[in-house]
Protein backbone atom coordinates (compact mmCIF):
# COMPACT_ATOMS: atom_id res chain seq x y z
CA UNK A 1 0.00 0.00 0.00
CA UNK A 2 3.00 2.57 0.75
CA UNK A 3 4.35 1.95 -2.58
CA UNK A 4 1.42 4.35 -4.08
CA UNK A 5 1.87 7.36 -1.65
CA UNK A 6 3.62 10.76 -1.78
CA UNK A 7 6.95 11.31 -1.53
CA UNK A 8 6.22 13.44 1.66
CA UNK A 9 5.26 10.53 3.28
CA UNK A 10 7.99 8.28 2.74
CA UNK A 11 11.05 7.85 4.74
CA UNK A 12 13.92 6.96 1.43
CA UNK A 13 16.46 7.24 3.52
CA UNK A 14 17.37 6.46 6.86
CA UNK A 15 20.16 8.34 9.14
CA UNK A 16 19.34 6.66 12.72
CA UNK A 17 18.94 3.45 12.18
CA UNK A 18 17.27 3.36 15.88
CA UNK A 19 14.83 0.29 14.51
CA UNK A 20 17.83 -1.88 12.81
CA UNK A 21 16.83 -1.40 9.73
CA UNK A 22 19.28 -1.44 7.00
CA UNK A 23 18.38 -0.39 3.87
CA UNK A 24 15.47 2.18 3.05
CA UNK A 25 14.06 2.68 -0.34
CA UNK A 26 16.09 5.64 -2.28
CA UNK A 27 12.92 7.03 -3.60
CA UNK A 28 14.22 11.31 -3.30
CA UNK A 29 16.91 12.67 -1.51
CA UNK A 30 15.27 13.29 1.52
CA UNK A 31 16.72 11.64 4.79
CA UNK A 32 14.06 9.39 6.59
CA UNK A 33 12.42 10.37 9.72
CA UNK A 34 11.68 7.15 10.32
CA UNK A 35 13.18 7.00 14.25
CA UNK A 36 13.91 10.19 14.65
CA UNK A 37 13.76 12.02 18.07
CA UNK A 38 12.07 14.77 18.31
CA UNK A 39 13.14 17.13 21.54
CA UNK A 40 13.00 20.80 19.87
CA UNK A 41 12.33 21.42 16.23
CA UNK A 42 15.73 23.20 16.29
CA UNK A 43 17.20 19.11 15.93
CA UNK A 44 15.13 18.98 12.95
CA UNK A 45 16.20 20.52 9.16
CA UNK A 46 13.65 23.13 7.46
CA UNK A 47 12.85 20.87 5.47
CA UNK A 48 11.58 17.62 7.72
CA UNK A 49 9.55 20.24 9.32
CA UNK A 50 8.33 20.99 6.09
CA UNK A 51 7.09 17.88 5.74
CA UNK A 52 5.98 17.39 9.09
CA UNK A 53 3.77 20.50 8.44
CA UNK A 54 2.30 19.02 5.08
CA UNK A 55 1.62 15.77 6.62
CA UNK A 56 -0.37 17.40 9.80
CA UNK A 57 -2.26 19.59 6.60
CA UNK A 58 -3.66 16.58 5.39
CA UNK A 59 -4.65 14.77 8.35
CA UNK A 60 -6.31 17.97 9.59
CA UNK A 61 -8.38 17.64 5.87
CA UNK A 62 -9.17 13.92 5.86
CA UNK A 63 -9.24 13.49 9.34
CA UNK A 64 -10.52 9.58 9.86
CA UNK A 65 -9.99 8.70 5.97
CA UNK A 66 -6.44 9.57 5.24
CA UNK A 67 -3.74 6.17 4.19
CA UNK A 68 -1.86 6.43 6.79
CA UNK A 69 -4.67 6.27 9.36
CA UNK A 70 -3.61 2.83 10.15
CA UNK A 71 0.15 3.29 10.57
CA UNK A 72 0.01 2.61 14.61
CA UNK A 73 -2.01 -0.41 13.92
CA UNK A 74 -1.96 -2.56 17.32
CA UNK A 75 1.37 -0.61 18.26
CA UNK A 76 1.83 1.34 22.18
CA UNK A 77 3.10 4.74 22.61
CA UNK A 78 3.94 5.51 25.89
CA UNK A 79 3.43 8.77 27.76
CA UNK A 80 5.21 9.61 30.52
CA UNK A 81 4.29 12.39 32.49
CA UNK A 82 5.82 13.90 35.39
CA UNK A 83 3.63 17.19 35.58
CA UNK A 84 0.11 16.94 34.16
CA UNK A 85 -1.34 18.42 31.22
CA UNK A 86 -4.98 19.20 29.17
CA UNK A 87 -4.06 19.33 25.76
CA UNK A 88 -1.28 17.10 25.48
CA UNK A 89 -2.04 14.34 27.00
CA UNK A 90 -5.59 14.09 25.06
CA UNK A 91 -4.25 14.94 22.18
CA UNK A 92 -1.69 12.46 22.15
CA UNK A 93 -3.86 9.78 23.53
CA UNK A 94 -6.59 10.78 20.51
CA UNK A 95 -4.15 10.71 17.80
CA UNK A 96 -2.30 7.41 18.48
CA UNK A 97 -6.18 6.14 18.52
CA UNK A 98 -6.93 7.83 15.48
CA UNK A 99 -3.67 5.61 13.65
CA UNK A 100 -4.84 2.60 14.94
CA UNK A 101 -2.57 2.09 17.83
CA UNK A 102 -3.16 3.29 21.89
CA UNK A 103 -1.49 5.39 23.93
CA UNK A 104 -0.01 4.43 27.45
CA UNK A 105 -0.39 6.86 30.50
CA UNK A 106 2.92 6.52 32.88
CA UNK A 107 3.26 8.75 35.97
CA UNK A 108 6.81 8.25 37.59
CA UNK A 109 4.96 7.40 41.10
CA UNK A 110 4.04 3.72 39.26
CA UNK A 111 7.42 3.27 37.85
CA UNK A 112 10.45 2.49 40.62
CA UNK A 113 13.14 4.48 38.87
CA UNK A 114 16.39 6.12 40.78
CA UNK A 115 16.50 9.47 41.48
CA UNK A 116 19.07 12.12 43.65
CA UNK A 117 16.95 10.88 46.70
CA UNK A 118 16.17 7.52 46.64
CA UNK A 119 17.41 3.75 44.54
CA UNK A 120 15.86 2.22 41.64
CA UNK A 121 16.00 1.27 38.10
CA UNK A 122 18.51 3.60 35.69
CA UNK A 123 17.61 5.48 32.81
CA UNK A 124 19.58 3.18 30.33
CA UNK A 125 17.47 0.59 32.21
CA UNK A 126 13.93 1.67 31.74
CA UNK A 127 14.81 3.46 28.35
CA UNK A 128 15.50 0.05 26.98
CA UNK A 129 13.28 -2.36 28.95
CA UNK A 130 10.78 0.77 27.53
CA UNK A 131 11.47 0.79 23.96
CA UNK A 132 10.93 -3.56 23.88
CA UNK A 133 7.09 -3.07 24.44
CA UNK A 134 6.32 0.48 22.46
CA UNK A 135 7.24 2.20 19.24
CA UNK A 136 7.76 5.64 20.62
CA UNK A 137 8.03 7.29 24.26
CA UNK A 138 6.90 10.54 25.22
CA UNK A 139 8.29 12.67 28.03
CA UNK A 140 6.99 15.67 29.82
CA UNK A 141 9.02 17.12 32.76
CA UNK A 142 8.78 20.51 34.14
CA UNK A 143 10.10 22.86 36.74
CA UNK A 144 8.78 21.00 39.60
CA UNK A 145 9.89 17.75 38.71
CA UNK A 146 13.72 19.25 38.25
CA UNK A 147 16.03 21.19 40.85
CA UNK A 148 18.37 22.95 37.56
CA UNK A 149 17.46 24.83 34.61
CA UNK A 150 18.41 22.10 31.67
CA UNK A 151 17.64 19.10 34.07
CA UNK A 152 14.66 18.19 31.97
CA UNK A 153 16.24 18.41 29.00
CA UNK A 154 19.16 16.23 30.10
CA UNK A 155 17.13 13.30 31.10
CA UNK A 156 15.18 13.50 27.46
CA UNK A 157 18.57 13.00 25.81
CA UNK A 158 19.28 10.41 28.23
CA UNK A 159 16.51 8.31 26.96
CA UNK A 160 16.90 9.48 23.55
CA UNK A 161 20.30 8.04 24.03
CA UNK A 162 19.46 4.64 25.79
CA UNK A 163 15.73 4.17 23.52
CA UNK A 164 16.01 2.25 19.88
CA UNK A 165 12.81 3.64 19.53
CA UNK A 166 12.09 7.78 19.03
CA UNK A 167 11.88 9.97 22.15
CA UNK A 168 9.63 12.80 21.54
CA UNK A 169 9.26 15.55 23.76
CA UNK A 170 5.68 16.57 25.08
CA UNK A 171 7.00 19.97 27.07
CA UNK A 172 10.10 19.90 29.00
CA UNK A 173 12.22 23.00 30.68
CA UNK A 174 13.39 24.17 27.21
CA UNK A 175 11.27 23.47 24.85
CA UNK A 176 7.72 22.10 22.96
CA UNK A 177 8.27 20.97 19.68
CA UNK A 178 4.41 19.75 19.40
CA UNK A 179 3.69 23.18 20.25
CA UNK A 180 6.01 24.92 18.40
CA UNK A 181 4.54 22.66 14.96
CA UNK A 182 0.51 23.72 16.18
CA UNK A 183 1.54 27.05 16.03
CA UNK A 184 3.07 27.66 12.89
CA UNK A 185 -0.05 25.43 11.84
CA UNK A 186 -2.10 27.62 13.23
CA UNK A 187 -0.81 30.87 11.34
CA UNK A 188 -0.50 29.17 8.21
CA UNK A 189 -4.42 28.73 8.62
CA UNK A 190 -5.22 32.57 9.60
CA UNK A 191 -2.37 34.62 8.38
CA UNK A 192 -1.26 33.11 4.84
CA UNK A 193 0.82 29.94 4.01
CA UNK A 194 3.45 32.07 3.66
CA UNK A 195 4.45 34.21 6.55
CA UNK A 196 7.70 35.50 5.26
CA UNK A 197 7.74 38.81 6.22
CA UNK A 198 4.83 38.53 9.22
CA UNK A 199 5.95 39.90 12.33
CA UNK A 200 4.99 37.78 15.26
CA UNK A 201 5.56 39.83 18.71
CA UNK A 202 6.29 37.24 21.75
CA UNK A 203 5.20 39.16 24.55
CA UNK A 204 5.69 38.45 28.21
CA UNK A 205 2.44 38.51 30.21
CA UNK A 206 1.79 38.85 34.10
CA UNK A 207 0.29 36.17 35.51
CA UNK A 208 0.07 33.76 38.89
CA UNK A 209 0.89 30.52 37.25
CA UNK A 210 4.70 31.19 37.12
CA UNK A 211 5.66 29.80 33.28
CA UNK A 212 8.24 27.39 31.82
CA UNK A 213 10.33 28.88 29.09
CA UNK A 214 9.35 25.54 26.99
CA UNK A 215 6.38 26.64 24.46
CA UNK A 216 8.15 30.54 24.25
CA UNK A 217 11.53 29.33 23.59
CA UNK A 218 9.96 26.53 20.75
CA UNK A 219 7.95 29.25 19.30
CA UNK A 220 10.89 31.93 18.95
CA UNK A 221 12.99 29.49 17.83
CA UNK A 222 10.52 27.66 15.04
CA UNK A 223 9.27 30.99 13.66
CA UNK A 224 12.75 32.80 13.48
CA UNK A 225 13.66 29.24 11.45
CA UNK A 226 10.61 29.62 8.94
CA UNK A 227 10.96 33.20 7.76
CA UNK A 228 9.04 34.97 10.60
CA UNK A 229 10.17 38.59 11.66
CA UNK A 230 10.06 38.00 15.60
CA UNK A 231 9.94 40.54 18.08
CA UNK A 232 10.41 39.58 22.06
CA UNK A 233 9.37 41.37 24.14
CA UNK A 234 9.85 41.02 28.05
CA UNK A 235 10.18 43.46 30.91
CA UNK A 236 13.48 43.37 32.85
CA UNK A 237 14.87 40.19 34.89
CA UNK A 238 12.95 37.75 32.50
CA UNK A 239 15.67 37.01 30.12
CA UNK A 240 15.77 33.34 28.56
CA UNK A 241 18.47 30.64 27.55
CA UNK A 242 21.09 33.05 25.94
CA UNK A 243 21.51 30.16 24.06
CA UNK A 244 18.12 29.91 22.70
CA UNK A 245 19.11 33.64 21.80
CA UNK A 246 22.05 33.02 19.80
CA UNK A 247 20.25 30.05 17.68
CA UNK A 248 17.46 32.50 16.98
CA UNK A 249 19.89 35.12 15.48
CA UNK A 250 21.60 32.49 13.59
CA UNK A 251 18.19 31.37 12.44
CA UNK A 252 16.77 34.91 11.39
CA UNK A 253 20.04 35.58 9.62
CA UNK A 254 20.29 32.23 7.47
CA UNK A 255 16.41 32.60 6.66
CA UNK A 256 16.93 36.60 6.07
CA UNK A 257 14.26 37.79 8.30
CA UNK A 258 14.57 39.79 11.36
CA UNK A 259 15.19 38.54 15.43
CA UNK A 260 14.96 41.67 17.75
CA UNK A 261 14.55 41.84 22.02
CA UNK A 262 12.58 44.72 22.83
CA UNK A 263 11.62 46.44 26.42
CA UNK A 264 8.61 48.31 25.56
CA UNK A 265 5.25 47.43 24.91
CA UNK A 266 4.74 50.11 22.14
CA UNK A 267 7.65 49.07 20.14
CA UNK A 268 6.49 45.01 20.75
CA UNK A 269 2.82 45.91 19.25
CA UNK A 270 3.12 48.18 16.71
CA UNK A 271 2.22 46.49 12.96
CA UNK A 272 2.47 43.53 14.41
CA UNK A 273 0.41 40.71 12.39
CA UNK A 274 0.43 37.84 15.50
CA UNK A 275 0.41 38.35 18.83
CA UNK A 276 1.65 35.52 21.36
CA UNK A 277 1.57 36.63 25.10
CA UNK A 278 2.31 34.50 27.38
CA UNK A 279 3.97 34.43 31.19
CA UNK A 280 7.53 33.02 32.10
CA UNK A 281 9.47 33.05 35.13
CA UNK A 282 12.40 35.10 35.33
CA UNK A 283 15.91 33.69 35.20
CA UNK A 284 16.18 33.67 39.43
CA UNK A 285 13.43 30.84 39.93
CA UNK A 286 15.27 27.32 39.84
CA UNK A 287 18.48 28.70 41.97
CA UNK A 288 15.48 30.57 44.20
CA UNK A 289 13.07 26.98 44.48
CA UNK A 290 16.33 25.38 45.24
CA UNK A 291 17.65 27.31 48.32
CA UNK A 292 13.62 28.42 49.75
CA UNK A 293 11.09 25.50 48.05
CA UNK A 294 9.08 25.80 45.65
CA UNK A 295 6.06 27.35 47.24
CA UNK A 296 8.26 30.60 48.34
CA UNK A 297 9.97 30.83 45.04
CA UNK A 298 6.64 31.13 43.51
CA UNK A 299 5.49 33.46 45.66
CA UNK A 300 8.14 35.44 44.57
CA UNK A 301 7.81 34.94 41.24
CA UNK A 302 4.09 36.29 41.67
CA UNK A 303 5.16 39.21 43.60
CA UNK A 304 7.85 40.48 40.92
CA UNK A 305 5.30 40.08 38.33
CA UNK A 306 3.08 42.09 39.89
CA UNK A 307 4.58 45.23 39.54
CA UNK A 308 4.02 45.23 35.48
CA UNK A 309 0.68 45.94 35.68
CA UNK A 310 0.64 47.10 31.86
CA UNK A 311 2.04 43.56 30.56
CA UNK A 312 -1.77 41.88 29.66
CA UNK A 313 -2.95 41.81 26.13
CA UNK A 314 -5.66 43.82 25.69
CA UNK A 315 -8.04 45.30 23.21
CA UNK A 316 -6.02 48.65 23.34
CA UNK A 317 -2.56 46.79 22.81
CA UNK A 318 -4.00 45.06 19.75
CA UNK A 319 -5.26 48.21 18.19
CA UNK A 320 -1.58 49.03 17.85
CA UNK A 321 -0.72 45.88 15.94
CA UNK A 322 -1.55 45.45 11.90
CA UNK A 323 -5.10 43.71 13.12
CA UNK A 324 -3.25 41.14 14.55
CA UNK A 325 -4.19 37.55 15.09
CA UNK A 326 -3.95 36.61 19.21
CA UNK A 327 -2.55 33.30 19.82
CA UNK A 328 -1.76 31.84 23.40
CA UNK A 329 -0.51 27.87 23.83
CA UNK A 330 -2.57 27.05 26.73
CA UNK A 331 -3.83 26.47 29.53
CA UNK A 332 -4.47 30.70 29.07
CA UNK A 333 -4.36 32.96 32.59
CA UNK A 334 -7.13 34.69 31.34
CA UNK A 335 -7.37 38.78 32.50
CA UNK A 336 -3.59 38.12 33.65
CA UNK A 337 -1.85 37.20 30.52
CA UNK A 338 -4.88 38.44 27.71
CA UNK A 339 -8.46 39.97 28.51
CA UNK A 340 -11.28 37.64 28.13
CA UNK A 341 -12.32 40.52 25.46
CA UNK A 342 -9.37 39.59 23.09
CA UNK A 343 -9.04 35.78 23.93
CA UNK A 344 -12.88 35.51 22.66
CA UNK A 345 -12.20 37.77 20.02
CA UNK A 346 -12.77 37.34 16.35
CA UNK A 347 -8.99 37.48 15.72
CA UNK A 348 -8.47 34.73 18.45
CA UNK A 349 -7.05 31.20 17.07
CA UNK A 350 -6.11 29.83 20.37
CA UNK A 351 -8.79 26.48 20.17
CA UNK A 352 -7.12 26.37 16.25
CA UNK A 353 -3.91 25.93 17.43
CA UNK A 354 -4.58 23.32 20.63
CA UNK A 355 -6.94 21.07 17.97
CA UNK A 356 -3.88 21.22 15.95
CA UNK A 357 -2.00 19.52 18.84
CA UNK A 358 -3.80 16.01 17.24
CA UNK A 359 -3.06 16.62 13.41
CA UNK A 360 1.19 17.72 14.24
CA UNK A 361 1.63 14.79 16.77
CA UNK A 362 -0.23 12.43 14.37
CA UNK A 363 2.14 13.47 11.56
CA UNK A 364 4.98 13.01 13.83
CA UNK A 365 3.97 9.95 14.91
CA UNK A 366 3.34 8.45 11.50
CA UNK A 367 7.04 9.82 10.14
CA UNK A 368 9.26 8.70 12.90
CA UNK A 369 7.59 5.40 14.38
CA UNK A 370 4.43 4.37 11.81
CA UNK A 371 4.37 1.07 10.31
CA UNK A 372 7.11 1.35 7.18
N1 LIG B 1 0.10 23.71 25.72
C1 LIG B 1 0.17 22.59 26.46
O1 LIG B 1 1.13 21.82 26.38
O2 LIG B 1 -0.93 22.38 27.23
P1 LIG B 1 -1.05 21.29 28.40
O3 LIG B 1 -0.11 21.69 29.48
O4 LIG B 1 -2.48 21.34 28.82
O5 LIG B 1 -0.69 19.96 27.81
Amino acid sequence: MFDSLPFSWLNPTCDRLKFGIESCRHVTTMKSLYGRDLITTQDWSVEELERTLDLSFEFKANRYDHPLNNCLDRRTFFMFFYNPSVRTRQSFEAAATELGGHAQFLEPKTMRLKSGKSAGETVEDAAQVMSRYAVGIGIRILETAIEHYGQGDELLRQYADNASVPIVSMAHDRFHPCQGLADVMGYRQHAGTNLKGKKILQVWGKGALVRSWCSVQESILINSRLGMDVTLAYPPGYDLDPEVIKWCEENAETADSTFEIVHDLEDGYKNADIVYSRNWMTAGFYEDMVKRGIDEAKKNEIEIAAKYDDWITTKDWMSKTNNAFFTHCGPVDRNAEVTDEVCDGSRSIVYDVAENRLHVQKAIMALTMGKQ
